[in-house]
């Protein structure tokens, strides 16, 4: 019987931008073309040291040494977009430079037109407001519940995104943050089955969810849902390089693919780095490589591990799908008595060298990674035991900052006529009753405090402590 070979074991599955970029890389010419740096020979040392020289030796371009092209994808792109396709059960997939906001911007700006009314989460990210500011699109709101003890947004409600429909018959698409940043995931096969009986396409923000299809633990992927099309941020959770995410369009999709490509060139830029594409292509093989399966179960089983000792402390709490919804169970979003999110994350950072996802007054998100060995659990689970045992609430403070925009926009103009009409920047404490002109949105979570067109009110100001100034409609 012949042995496996590191090398067999690679090629079963085929990464073809990363296989491209290591002949160019092996194969080296004489470049006469961009990037200016050269490989490398025109970096700043300290920085290629920082970086490694291999680094900058792959910094490179599409077009160049046979690397195939973004728009139109051709060559290894094209092949490795195919192969990413087949791995999330896409008809087709893009990949994405500038994260999953271009796929945002490029389905608002592909398929939504001005007037148009698209049915939103009002916690949905602000790059759908965004791509709305570019079509002139206008968003209705689905208010999801509100979990007022853990400060974050719950589930959108089928029946909700039903009503919504019966109610405004000129609803031209749906569009459904799944799950939201702290994990709670609502029930899209319903809301897609409502969106098929209206005839209307749903949209499937699952920026947060790129690992949901290689694991039967974690739950079901819009795509296998439904959905029209739906966006990854794999550079989040699945592996690759800051920045990089995929589009999919879904198998029976009613979209108009072509629209959504020509946009996605518009707003791409015209040297997409070859390292960012090669991270997507090498992050979609390991993730389907019994390597990644195993990094993936392993993250399942931390995170569980950490849920159980979560359960055995007395002061420190865990949000768990106990109370009507679902959860991704590698999205730990904790509290403690007495304890802000804020002041616990700067215990856990401080005292014990841990870097958390986000936190807020109410509590913090930490996130069990791919990445992630058992000891860091381990490891953190000591020092929450540390923290639950020890008196850490006489130093207790709170910011008095509300980070998660917990309310519903009065609406007073268009986002895009909002956008573009003649505006002023004005102190805070005169900007109540006047119209926001501006999108505020902290990140993470991305989620708008204002959007251009909404009636500032008293409610805004816990959300806006770091602002001096607004900019208002004139
Ligand atoms: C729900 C949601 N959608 C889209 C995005 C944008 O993703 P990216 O950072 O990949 O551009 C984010 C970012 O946090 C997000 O939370």
């Amino acid at each position: 019987m012949t042995s496996v070979t590191k090398n067999d074991k690679y090629t079963k599955t085929r990464a073809p931008i990363v296989e491209a970029l290591k002949k160019a890389y092996e194969n080296p010419t004489y470049q006469f073309h961009i990037p200016g740096h050269t490989k490398g020979s025109g970096a700043l040392p300290e920085f290629k040291q920082l970086i490694g020289r291999k680094a900058l030796a792959v910094d490179t371009t599409d077009e160049f040494d046979n690397l195939g092209t973004l728009h139109p994808a051709t060559g290894p792109i094209k092949e490795a977009q195919e192969l990413a396709a087949k791995a999330f059960g896409a008809k087709k997939t893009f990949f994405l430079l500038n994260g999953s906001t271009a796929g945002n911007l490029a389905l608002a700006m592909g398929l939504t037109k001005k007037g148009q009314k698209i049915l939103t989460n009002r916690n949905c990210h602000r790059s759908i407001l965004t791509g709305m500011i570019i079509s002139g699109a206008e968003p209705l709101w689905l208010v999801p519940e509100r979990f007022e003890d853990w400060g974050i947004w719950g589930n959108v409600s089928p029946e909700r995104v039903e009503e919504m429909l019966k109610m405004h018959g000129d609803i031209s698409m749906v569009w459904i943050t799944n799950p939201t940043y702290e994990g709670v995931v609502s029930d899209i096969k319903s809301i897609s089955a409502i969106c098929k009986r209206y005839n209307v396409p749903l949209i499937v923000d699952e920026a947060h969810a790129c690992l949901w299809n290689f694991n039967d633990h974690l739950p079901t992927s819009a795509l296998k849902l439904g959905a029209d099309a739906v966006v990854h941020s794999l550079h989040k959770t699945g592996g690759s390089m800051s920045q990089s995410s995929m589009l999919h369009i879904a198998e029976n999709s009613m979209i108009d693919v072509d629209a959504v490509e020509k946009a996605l060139k518009l707003l791409h830029t015209t040297s997409p780095s070859l390292m960012l594409l090669a991270s997507l292509d090498a992050a979609r093989a390991n993730l389907e490589s019994p390597r990644g399966r195993k990094q993936l179960q392993r993250a399942i089983s931390n995170a569980k591990y950490l849920r159980s000792e979560i359960d055995k402390l007395e002061h420190i709490h865990q949000l768990k799908p106990d109370f009507g919804y679902k959860t991704d169970v590698t999205k730990v979003f904790i509290k403690a008595d007495g304890l802000s999110g804020k002041r616990l994350e700067s215990i856990l950072e401080i005292d014990f060298n841990i870097e958390v996802e986000s936190a807020s007054d109410a509590g913090l998100l930490l996130l069990s990674n791919i990445g992630n060995k058992r000891s860091d659990m381990q490891y953190l689970v000591e020092c929450l035991k540390k923290i639950d045992t020890a008196n850490y609430s006489d130093i207790c403070y709170l910011e008095n900052k509300k980070h998660m925009p917990m309310l519903t926009p009065i609406i007073k103009m268009s986002l895009r006529d909002a956008y573009y009409s003649p505006k002023e920047t004005i102190p805070k404490s005169q900007a109540i009753g006047r119209i926001s002109a501006e999108v505020i949105a902290e990140c993470p979570p991305g989620i708008a405090v204002l959007l251009p067109g909404e009636l500032i009110t008293e409610d805004h100001l816990p959300y806006l402590t770091d602002y001096e100034f607004i900019e208002v409609i004139k």
